[in-house]
C-alpha cells in the first residue's frame, strides 16, 4: 500500500542540514517557530533540536482539508498563536506545501502583525501544484505530485506516526 519516498535516515540527515542553516543565519536572534498543527508535529520536534539557538515555540491551526486528498480551497484559522509577535524573527514550520493556499494565508495574517521577518521552512513541496507565490526560504525536498503519509503527514488523521515517509496508493 506504501512505498517508501524517504527514509527515517534521509529524514534525520536533512532536517539536520536545515538546522544548521538556520542556526548560521540567525546568530545572535532568537527565532520565533510557528508550527502549523497538526502535520507540523514531528518536523519541528526535530529541526527544533538542530537548531542551536535560544527558540521560543507557537502553534496554529487551520483547516483546509476535511478527509480528502485535495485541497478545498478554504482556509480557517481553527487555533492562533498566544502571543504578541512585534519586532520577532518568526520562521513558519510546515509539513507540505502543495497549493500554497494555506500558507499564503496564514502569512497574511502574520504580516499584519507586525514582526520584524517571517520566513518559511517546509519539509517538502510540490511544485507543480502552486496556485499562489509563496516562496520557501528552507526546504528539505521537492516532490511529484503524490499523496504522502508519515512524519507528521496524514491521510484522515492517520499514518502521523510512520518514521518514514511513504506515498498512500
Ligand atoms: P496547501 O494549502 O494546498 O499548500 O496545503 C497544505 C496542507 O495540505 C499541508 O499542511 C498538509 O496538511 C496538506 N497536504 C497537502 N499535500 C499533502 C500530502 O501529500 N499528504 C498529506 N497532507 C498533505
Ligand atoms: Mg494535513
Amino acid at each position: 500500500m506504501k512505498t517508501i519516498l524517504f527514509t527515517a535516515e534521509q529524514l534525520a540527515e536533512k532536517v539536520n542540514e536545515l538546522g544548521s542553516q538556520i542556526t548560521k543565519d540567525y546568530q545572535g536572534k532568537s527565532p520565533l517557530l510557528v508550527g502549523v498543527l497538526k502535520g507540523c508535529v514531528t518536523f519541528m520536534a526535530d529541526l527544533a533540536r538542530a537548531i542551536d539557538l535560544p527558540c521560543e515555540f507557537e502553534f496554529m491551526k487551520v483547516s483546509s482539508y476535511g478527509n480528502d486528498t485535495k485541497t478545498s480551497g478554504t482556509v480557517k484559522i481553527l487555533m492562533d498563536i498566544g502571543c504578541d509577535i512585534v519586532g520577532r524573527d518568526i520562521i513558519i514550520v510546515e509539513d507540505i506545501l502543495d497549493s500554497g493556499l494555506t500558507l499564503g494565508y496564514i502569512i497574511k495574517q502574520l504580516e499584519i502583525r507586525k514582526p520584524a521577518s517571517i520566513k518559511i521552512c517546509t519539509l517538502l513541496e510540490k511544485p507543480s501544484r502552486r496556485q499562489t507565490d509563496v516562496s520557501v526560504d528552507y526546504l528539505g525536498f521537492q516532490i511529484d505530485d503524490l499523496f504522502v503519509v508519515g512524519y507528521g503527514l496524514d491521510y484522515a488523521g492517520m499514518y502521523r506516526n510512520l518514521p518514514y515517509i511513504g506515498v498512500l496508493e
